[in-house]
């Protein structure tokens, strides 16, 4: 499986974001990950498609919507036109998982679900066939910088098993130690906030993370 680093913008400097985007891209990040929360589904607010939109507009690496929204369905077109390459929505939402999906898909983006880490991951077994990736938290979503949930990896585990070609993302808590856990269990693409934003060298905390990944 290809391993792909997703940096989480929530832990960039939002002051400078086309130059934190310009961090990510030039130390070889292949997706952006942009975090939307609503303050409902979850306990923060954060951005929302307008700034997805500006954002796009300065940068050509594939963005990586993770909606954690209480009724994602009613704002996919806005998160499509707003230029996301893949959504994830949570499996705990509000909205009817088939339909969210097919809207996605019928806008031409790719779909993701998400699952918290309380849920089980064979909630998204029904939808594997229209699904091009699995986001397992690895923490409570919610905010950047949490410990990394070890206990989440059985799930990863028994769906890389049972799926071994789909993309299988893990978000919340990834550094250069806790990403050998997640790969050895089936993991293949990583979001880092934290490890990658707080680091005095972004470039080389991302080389390190894909070394860590591939088990070299
Ligand atoms: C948490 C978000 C994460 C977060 C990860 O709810 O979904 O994407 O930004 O941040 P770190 O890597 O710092 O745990
Ligand atoms: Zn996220």
């Amino acid at each position: 499986m290809k391993i792909k680093i997703s940096p989480s913008m929530l832990a960039s400097d939002f002051a400078n974001l086309e130059a934190e985007l310009n961090k990510c891209k030039n130390a070889g990040a292949e997706l952006i990950h942009l975090d939307v929360m609503d303050g409902h589904f979850v306990p923060n607010i954060t951005i929302g498609a307008p700034v997805i939109k500006a954002l796009k507009s300065v940068c050509d690496v594939p963005f990586d919507v993770h909606l954690m929204i209480s009724e994602p369905l009613k704002y996919i077109e806005d998160f499509v036109d707003a230029g996301a390459d893949i959504i994830s929505f949570h499996i705990e939402s509000e909205s009817n998982p088939e339909e969210t999906i097919d809207k996605i898909i019928s806008c031409g983006c790719k779909a993701a679900i998400a699952v918290k880490p309380g849920t089980s991951i064979d909630t998204v077994y029904p939808f594997m066939d229209k699904l091009s990736m699995v986001l397992v938290m690895t923490v409570e979503p919610g905010f950047g910088g949490q410990s990394f949930m070890a206990d989440m990896m059985p799930k990863i585990e028994k769906l890389r098993n049972r799926y071994p070609d789909v993309d299988i993302q893990v978000d919340g808590g990834i550094n250069a130690e806790t990403i050998k856990v997640c790969a050895k269990a089936g993991a293949n693409v990583f979001v880092a906030g934290s490890a990658v934003f707080k680091s005095e060298n972004p470039a080389e905390t991302i080389s390190l993370l894909k070394r860590n990944a591939r088990g070299i």
